[in-house]
């Protein structure tokens, strides 16, 4: 297969990494990829979201299997662009159409989709500037804090947690006023849910499903999750706390009712869902979906994964799902993200990276570096994941860190408590 996949950051690199073990490649592109991933694939110097250029290449290299990695070209619709375009019928592509991609693009269209289809979700109210007296109504009737979400795509940034309720009535006037540009015209107010957070991985093919495992990812850039949100400082997998009976109720109450509902919908859907949870005493409820992979859960989730990708997505476009390999090792992944000075605010980039080779416990996945003659040098907010198995928590996370202090860049930060709540639990 000759297969193409799109984006730059760890996950991409986990991904193609992954690929690049499959006996059913041929050869592999990343566009635009990282200095990472030109260890196991050939760069392209192409944006994801250039719909034409990656059109474009995809005649010319005869490109058999498109994997989209990041949500942006997905809820822009590059499949329905590739589809429309009538040039690639047996182009198979990992990841849904624009219909599919509000799961993920549109948090009002998530919402009314739990809601018709019972999936357990907090309680909300979708507001615009028609109906704010109706928002400060329902922020009125809940218990602080207040949680406030920009409608679309906000590279993350869109989700507002307050504690008093004077301050949630001024950031829903400014939301709606443009704080968050469009992606805030529409805003959703919901019930806080308090429990603890987890993501489940999902690949499907709108009818069948395999569970590619389960991640919990550190978001707040201190430690004991203070500070600011940022994509994630950390991951491990699988989580502790997601006993059987736990995973029984996600894969009955969410996973296969999700499903059910596209279908339901008439929304064909090919490619990952990540379904975003919170663990509400026993209960698991739908934070968010997303559309795609998460960064840095792939870095931990992949490795665990036994089975061919490659074989996997094939099966997907097949629709032969049921009866295709997802084995998993039971061991754990661990993985500690090495970011630049300033982030998740502006921050520093083209430090040079060292020790990059003497990191021997582990994958190190580029997550924002770049070639510059031939050094590495930092080209992102989050530049390194680190991510290492063991037969334990503990054993994994030591690997880890370990590994954190070999590898050194001017400003270079990482979280140390990444697994610390979790640990022994399992
Ligand atoms: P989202 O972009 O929807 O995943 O929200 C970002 C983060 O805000 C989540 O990862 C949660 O930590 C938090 N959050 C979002 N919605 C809720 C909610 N209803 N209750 C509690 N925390 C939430
Ligand atoms: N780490 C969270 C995400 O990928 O959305």
């Amino acid at each position: 297969m000759r297969v193409l996949l799109l984006g730059g950051g760890g996950r991409e690199h986990a991904l193609a990494w992954k690929i690049n073990q499959s006996k059913r490649l041929t050869k592999l592109y990343v566009a635009p990829g990282n200095a990472g991933t030109c260890e196991v694939a050939e760069n392209v110097n192409i944006r994801a979201t250039d719909f034409e250029e990656v059109a474009r290449f995809i005649k010319q290299e005869a490109i058999n299997l498109l994997v989209v990695g990041p949500e942006e070209p997905l809820v822009a619709g590059i499949r329905d662009y590739l589809e429309a375009d009538g040039s690639f019928p047996s182009l198979v592509i990992v990841g849904p159409g624009r219909a599919g991609a509000a799961l993920e693009g549109s948090k009002e269209f998530a919402k009314g989709f739990m809601t018709r289809h019972g999936i357990p979700t907090a309680a909300y109210c979708p507001v615009t500037s028609e109906n704010r007296a109706e928002g400060i109504a329902f922020l009125r009737r809940q218990r602080p804090p207040y949680v406030l979400k920009a409608d679309g795509l906000a590279a993350g940034k869109g989700v507002l947690i307050v504690e008093d309720p004077e301050e949630a009535a001024r950031e829903l006037g400014l939301m709606l006023e443009g704080k968050f540009g469009k992606a805030g015209e529409r805003v959703v107010i919901e019930e806080f849910l308090r429990g603890i957070e987890l993501s489940v991985f999902v690949l499907t093919d709108g009818k069948e499903y395999k569970i590619l495992g389960s991640a919990k990812d550190y978001k707040r850039a201190g430690e004991g999750d203070t500070g600011l949100n940022t994509g994630g400082m950390g991951a491990i997998s699988p989580v502790p706390f997601a006993d059987a009976a736990f995973n029984r109720a996600v894969e009955e109450r969410i996973i296969i009712p999700t499903i059910r509902g596209l279908r339901a919908d008439g929304i064909a859907y090919k490619g990952f869902i990540f379904f975003g949870l919170m663990k509400v005493g026993d209960e698991p409820f739908v934070i968010e979906y997303n559309v795609r992979l998460g960064d840095p859960e792939t870095e931990v989730v992949i490795p665990r994964l036994t089975s061919d990708l490659l074989s996997l997505f094939e099966a997907m476009e097949r629709g032969t799902l049921r009866e295709a390999a997802c084995e998993t090792t039971p061991r754990y992944q661990a993985a500690v993200m090495l970011t630049a000075r300033g982030y998740p605010g502006p921050y520093e980039k083209g430090q040079v990276i060292t020790g990059l080779h003497d990191a021997r416990e582990s994958l190190v996945f580029h997550a924002g570096t770049a070639a510059r003659g031939d050094a590495v040098v930092t080209n992102g907010g989050r530049v390194i994941a680190i991510s290492s198995r063991g037969d334990t928590l503990e054993e994994a996370l030591q690997r880890a860190y370990q590994d954190a202090g070999r590898i050194h860049f001017e400003g270079k930060y990482f979280r140390r408590d990444i697994g610390k709540d979790v640990k022994g639990r399992e």
